[in-house]
């Protein structure tokens, strides 16, 4: 079985990720070297800006896996999508314009870095309460979060599921993220892992330092769990297909 990556920005000119079809498959390959089998594309969705529509997140999709497949490249991708939290997300979903991870209910959702943890707990309320799952990307990067456990627990106990970036635990993005993902991978915190991948430099789909340092400091199960097994169960299931 290999890695689930369930946050990156493969998909090619959607964002600042991928910047072409030819990037995107290099990123791919070079995915594909990490041990990753299962990637699903999380272009942003961030108002004003990026604004990955769900019908261009499955089209882009179906053409990366066919490309992917052309190339002999074994990885299987799945529609998704990076939503930045804003009000008036629900009439957006009703109206079918997100895509959520793989069609299932759960919904990768990501705020400003220096959110306020009450409007983070208000966005989680409203989201669980339109009978979303949120999956708070990177939860290493909101500073109100950041040396406080707790709060991760708090957020996790009203049903929201938790993202660290791969990079994040090997110490990519600096010492006081490396720290704190490593503190709630101890407490099992964490449900998923993610590359976060924009490119094949600093921000590449790099998960073989992450998978080591798991399998060297937690059991065996929760390494899987984090690094296949979750992602497999609740968001890669049979009755949510690929495109
Ligand atoms: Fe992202």
């Amino acid at each position: 079985m290999g890695f689930v990556d369930i946050h990156s920005h493969i998909l090619p000119e959607m964002d600042d990720g991928a910047q072409d079809l030819r990037q995107a498959l290099q990123m791919l390959e070079k995915a594909s070297g990490e041990g990753i089998s299962h990637m699903i594309a999380t272009p942003h969705y961030k108002q004003g800006k990026y604004r990955a529509n769900s019908r261009t997140v499955l089209e882009r999709t179906k053409l990366l896996q066919e490309a992917a497949r052309k190339q002999g490249i074994p990885i299987r991708l799945y529609p998704g999508t990076e939503i930045l939290y804003h009000g008036e997300l629900e009439e957006k979903f009703d109206r079918g314009e997100l895509c959520t991870l793989n069609h299932s209910e759960y919904a990768l959702i990501e705020f400003m870095p220096l959110e306020e943890f009450h409007y983070i707990r208000n966005a989680a309320d409203q989201l669980l309460g339109m009978g979303y799952r949120p999956v708070l990307a990177h939860v290493e990067r909101y500073r109100c979060l950041l040396k406080d456990a707790d709060k991760v627990r708090e957020i996790k106990g009203m049903g929201c599921r938790i993202q660290v970036n791969a990079g994040s635990v090997t110490g990519q993005f600096g010492r006081p993220a490396r720290r704190f993902v490593r503190k709630l991978i101890q407490a099992e915190l964490v449900d998923y892992l993610g590359t976060d991948a924009h490119d094949l430099n600093k921000r590449a789909p790099l998960m073989n330092g992450c998978a080591e340092y798991l399998y060297q400091k937690c059991s065996r199960g929760y390494a899987d769990a984090l690094l296949f097994e979750n992602a497999m169960s609740e968001l890669l299931t049979d009755s949510s297909p690929n495109p």
